[in-house]
């Protein structure tokens, strides 16, 4: 089998991107990171991307005379290093047709909330400012909307009564850093088959085990 090429889109720290880089030196997932494109010249992303040997390409959406232009750019040069999967791991832009008619059902997306509740930004705080018993965070492929493309994974968190935005981001991060790696694996070895809005994954078990918070007493 090819070896995936993946190109990933980040706009700051990059802890999603480090998981992802983890999982493939470690082997879990069959690909090779060939390219981190990011908006913001001060992402710790980059230095992470120079610390594994990943080439970095700083793209300022300024420099660019319409947003389309920027995404026909970023597609541009994601296809001449043979690119076949764009992760947005922390980029905080809505991505345009470009980018995404060059890769249909190929840009993958991490959002901290269940989707398809609390899209957008601070998927955490409206969770938290809801006061929902269980929250999560999703993977999914993306469309030209906000957040609404077909769902490939999700991981449901329990929030406590006494979280703040700030503790129940951190515990929906470490499921974040699961679940991200794991559908690029899914989607290396070509298991994720995409019909209409629904994903379908190949050979993945069921779990009927619900997960309810507050617990069930005795
Ligand atoms: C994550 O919470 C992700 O879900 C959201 O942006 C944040 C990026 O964090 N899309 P990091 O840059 O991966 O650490």
């Amino acid at each position: 089998m090819k070896t995936l090429k993946i190109g990933v889109l980040a706009s700051g720290r990059g802890s999603n991107f480090q998981a992802i880089i983890d999982s493939i030196e470690t082997g879990y997932i069959q690909a090779r990171i060939n390219l981190l494109i990011t908006d913001n010249p001060k992402a710790f992303s980059i230095e992470r991307a120079a610390k594994h040997g990943i080439e970095s390409l700083v793209m300022l959406p300024k420099k660019y005379a319409s947003r389309d232009e920027y995404f026909m750019a970023a597609a541009s040069e994601l296809k001449s290093r043979g690119v076949g999967l764009v992760v947005l791991a922390g980029f905080m832009r809505i991505v345009g047709r470009p980018l995404l008619e060059a890769y249909p059902n190929r840009v993958m997306n991490i959002h901290p909330a269940l989707l398809p509740s609390f899209p957008g930004l601070h998927g955490q705080k409206q969770a938290n400012d809801y006061g929902v018993k269980i929250s999560g965070c999703t993977v999914h492929f993306v469309d030209e909307g906000m957040d609404t493309g077909p769902i490939i994974i999700q991981a449901a968190v329990p929030a406590k009564d006494d979280d703040t935005e700030e503790s129940l981001s951190e515990r929906i991060l470490k499921f974040e850093h699961k679940i991200f790696p794991e559908a690029i694996k899914l989607f290396a070895e070509g298991r994720i088959e995409v019909r209409g809005r629904k994903t379908v994954i190949k050979g993945a078990v069921f779990d009927d085990r619900p997960l309810i918070n507050p617990p069930l007493g005795e």
